[in-house]
């Protein structure tokens, strides 16, 4: 059955999406960036970061604010992706993001992309961001219904069932492809010629701070 057509502005220009479209797809069909981290097109939408926030109005005044990845489009609806308030709202988020995962590259690019000059918040050293995406791709992509998250709060962290590796899991390494945490910066070579050797022992290291894919470290290595 086709679908209904929405009529909607964004930045202020008129454009036509197909009804249960997100806005984040919407803007991206007609090439208007939203910062993502969370967000997967393969995987379902989470919402998680909050980066992609974006300004809706309805043609009243309100506004308000709202993650273009799980936000479908809507009939009228006046999206704002550079205001002032997202670009702010992107910046504290972006922020808050950067002292928890300092050393977690996608963190300090988001920082970078939305011109944050400083952070003002105590210093983390977290390797997981919460994303959720090891989590989405073990259950949608891989069928292996093998991690999920633990705790709460700031004590929030992905874990196996009981901190064991199930049988479900198959060792594919889907969740650890897409996690933006457990890349090691590559530090490139300090001589010419010279080979620097870190991607080879790559199972070696500690990925992720509480062993979720412990999998491939030195208890279980592949
Ligand atoms: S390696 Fe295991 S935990 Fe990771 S995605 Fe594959 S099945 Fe899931
Ligand atoms: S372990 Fe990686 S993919 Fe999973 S939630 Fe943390 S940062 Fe995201
Ligand atoms: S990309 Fe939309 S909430 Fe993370």
């Amino acid at each position: 059955m086709k679908k209904k057509i929405i009529n909607m502005t964004l930045d202020g220009k008129r454009l036509e999406a197909e009804e249960g479209t997100t806005i984040l797809h919407a803007a991206r069909e007609y090439g208007v960036h939203i910062p993502t981290i969370c967000y997967l097109e393969s995987l379902s939408p989470y919402g998680a970061c909050r980066i992609c926030v974006v300004e809706i109005g309805r043609g009243n005044g309100n506004t308000s604010l709202d993650t273009s990845c799980t936000r479908e489009v809507q009939e009228g609806m006046e999206v704002q992706t550079q205001s002032s308030r997202v670009v702010r709202a992107r910046k504290m988020i972006a922020e808050l993001q950067v002292a928890s995962a300092p050393n977690v590259k996608v963190a300090q690019d988001i920082a970078a992309r939305v011109g944050l000059m400083k952070v003002r918040f105590p210093m983390d050293d977290n390797r997981c961001i919460l994303c959720g995406l090891c989590i989405r791709m073990c259950y949608e992509q891989m069928d292996g219904k093998a991690l999920g998250f633990a705790g709460r709060g700031t004590g929030r962290w992905v874990t196996m069932p009981f901190q064991e590796r199930p049988e479900t899991c198959r060792l594919c390494r889907g969740c650890d492809y897409v996690c933006p945490g457990t890349i090691i910066p590559c530090q490139g070579v300090k001589e010419p010629g010279e080979l620097c050797g870190r991607c080879r022992p790559v199972e070696e290291y500690r990925c992720c701070p509480n062993s979720t894919f412990g999998c491939f470290c030195e208890k279980n290595p592949l």
